[in-house]
């Protein structure tokens, strides 16, 4: 394909009922992010457009649980994931909403259009009805046992446990979640997109013309539900939380909401236009405009399907492209918010980003990680352990650090300032240099082409280690200590630290779309404007002038520590105890034994008779240093005193722990942490709400006394 003319970008739309996870990030709004940093560095007319899904039968229900209404709770979290994307450096042109009127509007001449043409058909069948609340029970209003797996709390439109896509009259056993009894039948009357009238379309379209450029994932996904035959699709319902049927017959219905999401990205971008004086059509229906959708895998058949026959009937381009992303899991197991198994966008802005005093290195540590593991082809794994070693041996070790030793270097040995080349004194190193660079910007370039992001930001940090060889090598420092002898050193010097300086710039350029936030601190360092990041500087070796003073060095990334991850580590582990907890008690009927914390396997006597623990008495407590949650205690064992760090210091305070008398496990094998040994651990028991209470004997007793 030519250069297109425009393109509009768009990812999925989050629904806002809650906080929304780095797997979320990392399966659409990352990659898009880069995307669009990419064109835009190229000077393409780009639109980058998200926002909020605000229907569905998801949000009333959750309002009617919380005793709250949907708007209330759309309310809530509207603004609250869209700060969290700004806060790592997603940067929409427009976060619009779907409850916004203009998107009712928009949503409802998209129905009114597609009714009109006579492109809807109309049917009335009996539907699952509630008797004591009075409601048809759609989608997320009925649940019961999947056909496909037996998960006993498979719901109307979709078994959150194996994945797959439902009607209400698919479920075994089904049941109101409104009132828990058993539904009837009623008529109803709803409008129907006719999907099977389209297949020769859909099979020309994916099957053939995008078979060897979507990804074969996508492309396999559509090609079963083409080849599962393709059904009409109901897009109404019987509900009040919604866009509302705007023809004849349609009182008390609203559109499907996933009829209306989509609808959504051609909303936003009106708003885009009317927010910047510009006209939005072009965008949505000219031919040279190149519409790519940034999903995760459980929306294609939504984005490939659905919507591009909505579109085609509406006289809309069709998508180019369609890149899904698999799933991203957390530390062996699927992550997900209700479980707790998850770290929120949220978590970790407060817990990493706004501790840092107004850096942003820790943003683009977590893109970086979670472009590195980006779920492309195969679902991938984040861990705390995979984020430290790739944050520590690639941003710290490689890359960073090739900056920083420029930087010293150029401070040291060239006064600061960007030194002159000597053409004669450069060798075949010196200018292989360049054509390094050239080559890797037309990698990183065809890879970003291509949605291969997790390749070309290695080929970004590849190009870094080439520098750090680079300087390795040529060690302008040795150099340096012959400046007397020999009267080409400080020429060779100056050659080196040229090279690696116009690299520098070169890095910058390359990593913007990935690290935006890295790309402008390394402008500052440079003292160049953002202009320098334009994708046409890439390959270029005459970005810093001859003799220009650059800042003094600034570390780029710091170093994540171990007690870092441990804390991490743990506070997933209490998280997911705290939420089953909560989840018991408010829902008793819905949640089984199994979900309470299980039992450990069975152990003998002698398992337990290697246990030694002793009553000890807290003697002094303190915070230790860029720590949050450790406390450094020092503990009267009656035979010895000891340090024992505990991981209690969101729940205690200091102060209020010395006297305290508490179980120790007096036997256990010390450990560091923070450069700090402990030896022993503290017993504490955690309630339902997640507090934690020390395990102490009725009355003080002789520190050193065994527990058996
Ligand atoms: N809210 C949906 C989800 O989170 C995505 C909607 S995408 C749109 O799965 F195209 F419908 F907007
Ligand atoms: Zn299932």
């Amino acid at each position: 394909m030519n250069t297109p003319k425009r393109y509009l970008i768009t990812a999925a739309l989050p629904y806002a009922n809650g906080l929304k996870h780095i797997g979320h990030l990392a399966g659409a709004y990352l990659p898009a992010d880069i995307y669009v940093r990419y064109l835009k560095a190229q000077k393409r007319d780009v639109v980058f457009v998200c926002g909020s899904d605000e229907h569905g039968t998801a949000i009333p229900i959750q309002a009617t649980k919380e005793g709250t209404t949907a708007q209330a709770i759309i309310d809530k979290y509207h603004p609250i994931i869209e700060q969290n994307f700004k806060d790592l450096g997603i940067e929409f042109d427009i976060y619009h909403r779907t409850s916004d009127k203009l998107h009712h509007e928009t949503a409802s001449e998209f129905f009114k259009t597609l009714e009109g043409n006579g492109d809807l058909e109309t049917k009335t069948s009996l539907q699952y009805f509630d008797e004591a609340t009075n409601t048809f029970l759609a989608d997320r209003y009925i649940k019961g046992t999947c056909p496909n797996c037996g998960h006993n709390e498979a719901f109307g439109d979709q078994c959150e446990k194996c994945g797959k896509s439902l009607s209400p009259e698919e479920l075994i056993n089904p049941v109101s979640t409104l009132s828990g009894n058993a539904p009837i039948k009623k008529e109803t009357t709803h409008w129907y997109l006719p999907l099977n009238k389209h297949e020769a379309f859909l099979r020309e379209w994916i099957l053939n013309q995008h078979q060897n450029d979507w990804r074969p994932a996508v492309v396999g996904q559509c090609k079963s539900w083409i080849e599962g035959g393709l059904q009409p699709r109901a897009v109404t319902r019987d509900l009040d939380w919604g866009v509302k049927v705007p023809v004849a017959g349609g009182d008390g219905k609203v559109l499907y909401v996933w009829f209306d999401a989509p609808i959504g990205y051609i909303s936003a971008t009106k708003q885009w236009a009317i927010n910047n004086n510009k006209d939005w059509q072009p965008y949505w229906k000219d031919a040279d405009t190149k519409l790519v959708h940034f999903i995760g895998k459980d929306n294609i058949v939504f984005h490939c399907i659905i919507f591009p026959v909505m579109l085609k009937l509406h006289g809309n381009i069709l998508p180019e492209s369609v890149p899904a992303n698999e799933f991203m899991n957390l530390e062996g197991d699927k992550m997900s918010t209700s479980r707790g198994w998850s770290i929120e966008m949220d978590d970790y802005i407060n817990q990493w980003i706004k501790k840092e005093n107004g850096g942003t290195g820790l943003a683009d540590s977590l893109r970086f990680y979670l472009t590195s593991i980006s779920p492309e082809s195969k679902d991938s794994e984040f861990t705390w352990k995979g984020f430290q070693e790739s944050v520590n041996g690639e941003l710290v070790s490689i890359f960073a650090n090739f900056v920083n030793r420029t930087w010293v270097l150029m401070h040291k040995l060239c006064n600061g300032k960007v030194p002159p080349i000597h053409p004669d004194l450069l060798d075949d190193e010196d200018k292989a240099l360049l054509t390094t660079v050239q080559e890797t910007k037309d990698k990183v370039t065809a890879l970003l082409e291509q949605y291969k992001f997790r390749e070309a930001q290695f080929e970004v940090i590849h190009l870094a280690r080439i520098g750090n060889q680079y300087m390795q090598k040529k060690e302008p420092w040795i150099l340096a200590k012959s400046l007397e002898s020999d009267t080409t050193a400080q020429a060779k010097i100056n050659n080196c630290m040229h090279g690696c300086l116009q690299l520098c710039a070169n890095l910058s350029i390359l990593i913007n779309p990935f690290l935006p936030f890295t790309a402008k601190r390394m402008c500052h360092l440079m003292k160049v404007v953002d202009k320098m990041l334009d994708w046409e500087n890439a390959g270029k070796f005459n970005l810093l002038k001859v003799g220009y003073t650059l800042r003094a060095p600034e570390l780029l990334f710091r170093k994540i520590e171990d007690v870092e991850i441990e804390a991490q580590l743990a506070k997933l582990q209490s998280l997911l105890t705290t939420k089953n907890s909560t989840m018991d008690t408010a829902t008793p009927q819905a949640e089984s034994a199994s979900e309470e914390k299980a039992l450990k396997p069975e152990i003998v006597f002698d398992d337990f008779g290697k246990i030694d623990l002793r009553v000890g008495t807290i003697l002094e407590a303190k915070k230790v240093e860029k720590a949050d949650k450790l406390l450094e205690l020092y503990v009267d064992l009656g035979f010895e005193k000891r340090t024992i760090l505990s991981g209690i210091a969101m729940h205690f305070s200091p102060e209020s722990l010395v006297g305290k008398q508490v179980v120790v496990v007096a036997n256990l094998a010390p450990r560091k942490m923070r450069g700090i040994e402990s030896k022993g651990m503290i017993l504490l028991a955690e309630d339902a709400q997640g507090k934690l209470h020390f395990v102490q004997p009725q009355e003080v007793i002789a520190s050193g006394s065994s527990i058996s």
